[in-house]
């Protein structure tokens, strides 16, 4: 890899103030432009590990590095604008009167201002298929909606990484293919959690293995879905019938 990987992960140790020790030494590296999946089973600790992406949770041991800036207090506000983290529950995310607000905060906070502003939260919104939404009160919108209005609060600040927290969860399935075509459009790297393995295949060429807080395997997604022992030793299981060899 010639030019600066988008994020590098060394020796990421973890562990929760209760005593609880999540992460024992992660170590990856995902270059400009790259999609990978992060797999692994409940409590593996792929939520902890994105909670270290943008400084919410702080190394106990080991670095995090974004475009080869370290995550840490020092650069703490440019480390946000990088890193795009779209959560699990929407409603971690949304917290405006209204949709533009929402949408508009991030940019708002790096200095931009009146049409430039406007046009960033339109194009956004536009992505997302939300254009039309613009000045409704997000907790008046379905889950779908507000996850979509979600991602395009990140899309709003042009992340360098744009992390995602299962993403398709709770989606119907032409939403759920809907957000695939936009992640498949967008010219920035992305690290997508997931519990669905077929999106995974569908958007991700490669993927990380996350158990037990270690990295377990790191390869091209359909040889790590391929191979069944790996996939029983960590309590990964595809969807009745699905065979990841015979889809295109
Ligand atoms: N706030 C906390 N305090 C103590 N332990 C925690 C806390 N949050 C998570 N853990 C523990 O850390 C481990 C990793 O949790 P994490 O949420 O990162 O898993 P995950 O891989 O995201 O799982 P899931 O697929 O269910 O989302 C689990 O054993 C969990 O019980
Ligand atoms: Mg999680």
């Amino acid at each position: 890899m010639t030019s600066t990987p988008s994020l590098d992960v060394r020796g990421l140790a973890y562990a929760y103030p209760d005593g609880h020790q999540a992460l024992f030494g992660v170590d990856l590296t995902i270059g400009r432009g790259e999609r990978v999946a992060l797999l692994g089973p409940n409590g593996a600790g792929k939520t902890t590990l994105v909670l270290h992406l943008n400084g919410i949770l702080a190394a106990g041991a080991g670095s995090v590095t974004v475009a080869g800036l370290p995550v840490g207090k020092k650069h703490m506000a440019e480390i946000r604008r990088k890193v795009g983290i779209v959560f699990q529950d929407p409603d971690d995310q949304l917290f405006m009167p209204t949709v533009r607000e929402d949408v508009a905060f991030g940019p708002a906070s790096a200095g931009l201002r009146g049409a430039a502003l406007d046009a960033v939260v339109e194009r956004a919104l536009e992505k997302v298929g939300m254009a039309g939404y613009a000045d409704r009160p997000p907790h008046h919108l379905s889950f779908g909606q507000r996850r979509r209005v979600a991602v395009a609060t990140v899309l709003a600040t042009e992340p360098e990484i744009l992390v995602l927290d299962e993403p398709s969860s709770n989606l119907d399935p032409a939403s759920r293919r809907e957000l695939a075509d936009v992640l498949r459009s967008l010219d920035v790297t992305v690290l997508m959690v997931t519990h669905d393995l077929p999106y995974a295949l569908e958007l991700c060429p490669r993927s990380l293995v996350l158990s037990e807080g270690v990295i377990a395997a790191d390869g091209p997604t359909r040889e790590i879905l391929s191979d069944e022992e790996l996939m029983t030793r960590h309590r990964l299981e595809l969807p009745f019938g699905f065979v990841p060899g015979s889809v295109a």
